[in-house]
């Protein structure tokens, strides 16, 4: 494919990282200039140009702006009718992009994560499957919405990375205080975690992590005793709000 990108911000970087090795022909955005800088140096396959070259030379675009600045940039832009537009904005409908490529049409809403440019991520997306599937779906497991309010409580679950991973980071201090290699006391919990969810649904997980007096158990009674479930819960229902 010819896949342009406009924005090559953190999470685009990564997305052109995680398919720079899958032939495309890709031209970035010149804004952020350290990291189209960076993508060009490290892949052959990979060009900057402005932000109309980057349209004129792309059948597939992604856009990786946010939000709140897209309609004024896209606005000064000509899109091609027969222009595959992919939006990575999370806070910008199908719709709303829609509006803002004409005469193209948004053919997908997709989310990465960072872990993208590894491969192995989780991807969330509304609209084309077949095409995000055929540049990402590969290398990746790409989850496909229903609607914008699927999307929306999607949205406020994934949030979970941010305090699954400071645990995981505390624990991984509390052991490094314990022993002399911190660098192997973190690798050793985030293998452990990753390794442990990829494989086994959260239920048949605890279960199997149940038996009864074991340092697991005892700690996972432990910490819903302080709450954390609950706490869990109502931060995911505020976020629903809006709050
Ligand atoms: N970060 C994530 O994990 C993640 C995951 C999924 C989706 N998203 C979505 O992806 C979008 C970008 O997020 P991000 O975290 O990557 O933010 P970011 O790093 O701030 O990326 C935004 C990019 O837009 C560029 N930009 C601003 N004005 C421009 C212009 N006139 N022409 C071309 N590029 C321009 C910025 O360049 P300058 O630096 O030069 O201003 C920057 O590189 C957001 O809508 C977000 O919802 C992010």
């Amino acid at each position: 494919m010819k896949i342009g990108v406009i924005g090559t911000g953190t999470i685009a970087t990564a997305l052109v990282r995680g398919i720079a090795g899958d032939g495309h022909q890709i031209t970035v955005s010149e804004r952020s200039a350290a990291h189209a800088a960076g993508l060009a140096r490290d892949f052959a396959n990979v060009r900057v140009a402005g932000n109309q070259a980057v349209l004129d030379q792309s059948d597939t675009v992604f856009l990786g702006l946010l939000a709140e600045t897209a309609p004024r940039i896209l606005a000064a832009l000509r899109f091609r009718p027969d222009h595959r537009v992919i939006s990575l904005m999370g806070g910008a409908t199908l719709e709303q992009v829609g509006a803002m490529v004409a005469p193209a049409r948004a053919n997908a809403v997709m989310l990465p994560f960072p872990a993208i440019a590894q491969g192995g991520s989780a991807v969330l997306m509304l609209g084309d499957a077949d095409l995000v599937n055929s540049i990402v779906g590969a290398r990746n497991q790409v989850f496909v919405l229903k609607d914008a309010q699927d999307l929306a409580a999607y949205l406020c679950a994934q949030a979970v990375l941010s305090p699954v991973a400071r645990m995981v980071g505390d624990a991984a201090r509390w052991l490094a205080a314990r022993s002399d290699d911190p660098a192997q006391a973190e690798a050793f919990l985030r293998a452990l975690v990753a390794s442990s969810l990829a494989g086994t649904e959260t239920g048949a997980l605890i279960e199997a992590l149940n038996t009864p007096g074991g340092y697991n158990q005892r700690l996972r009674l432990h910490m819903e005793a302080a709450g954390t479930g609950a706490a869990l819960a109502r931060g995911l229902d505020r976020l629903e709000r809006g709050e």
